[in-house]
């Protein structure tokens, strides 16, 4: 008897294929793809209880631009970041549920995607980033943009929507509530968007899915 092995089935079962399927079709259809309740609930619930336990100094106010080094421009955006590397349990199961994301878009779409970069995000109540885009065409090796929201029990009047908009045009597309277990994604070069103050503390992770850049005397490792 011969076994049969696909790499299908090589995706570990906590992965929920429906919600990748969507986000694919999503994807490859307008662009963006947004899920409430949607991130594996034992992952979600160890990434809240790691972003609370780590201590404040952490997180760092966030640059502007590719490696960090440009200007803090306080005017653009307030919020303070934590780059996530495998260090913690929750850190490295994150990277795992979204190496497996990666994976899936890049047998379907055929993007190439090759590395991953990502942050926890803290917006403090009345912080913001404006209108911005997170990637420029022929500019950036980002493609594909991922976030979560780890904000149990927000409500309406918390404020702190991420506006999508239409591209080049101020159009608004739509509205993410940041609740807990949202993912939203979308295609890094082709949505302007903002995150709008909110009158609580505000956490999410900001992903990056990026595609190689490197010449061949260069190597181009993440942010
Ligand atoms: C970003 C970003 C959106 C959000 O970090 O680039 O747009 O809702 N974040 O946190
Ligand atoms: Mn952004």
């Amino acid at each position: 008897m011969s076994v049969v092995f696909t790499e299908e089935l090589a995706i570990e079962p906590t992965v929920d294929l429906k919600l990748f399927e969507t986000i694919t079709d999503n994807l490859a259809n307008q662009g963006y793809s947004i899920h409430p309740n949607a991130l594996p609930e034992p992952l979600l619930t160890q990434l809240h209880q790691h972003v609370h336990s780590m201590p404040d100094d952490y997180f760092k106010r966030a640059g502007i631009g590719r490696e960090e080094q440009l200007m803090l421009n306080q005017f653009v955006r307030k919020d303070e970041v934590c780059w996530i590397n495998g260090d913690s349990a929750a850190g490295q199961a994150w990277l795992d549920w979204t190496n497996q994301l990666q994976r899936y878009l890049n047998r379907h779409l055929f993007l190439g995607l090759f590395s991953f970069e990502s942050h926890f995000a803290h917006y403090s109540p009345g912080d913001f980033y404006k209108t911005h885009k997170d990637a420029f065409k022929g500019e950036s090796n980002r493609v594909v943009t991922i976030v979560v929201y780890l904000n149990p029990d927000w409500l309406k009047e918390d404020q702190g929507e991420l506006v999508i908009y239409q591209d080049d045009s101020q159009q608004e597309l739509v509205r993410v509530t940041p609740s807990f277990g949202t993912i939203v994604v979308f295609l890094s070069e082709d949505f302007p968007h903002e995150v709008l103050p909110a009158t609580r503390d505000r956490y999410s992770i900001a992903g990056w899915f990026r595609v190689n850049s490197s010449g061949n005397n260069r190597v181009d490792p993440p942010r």
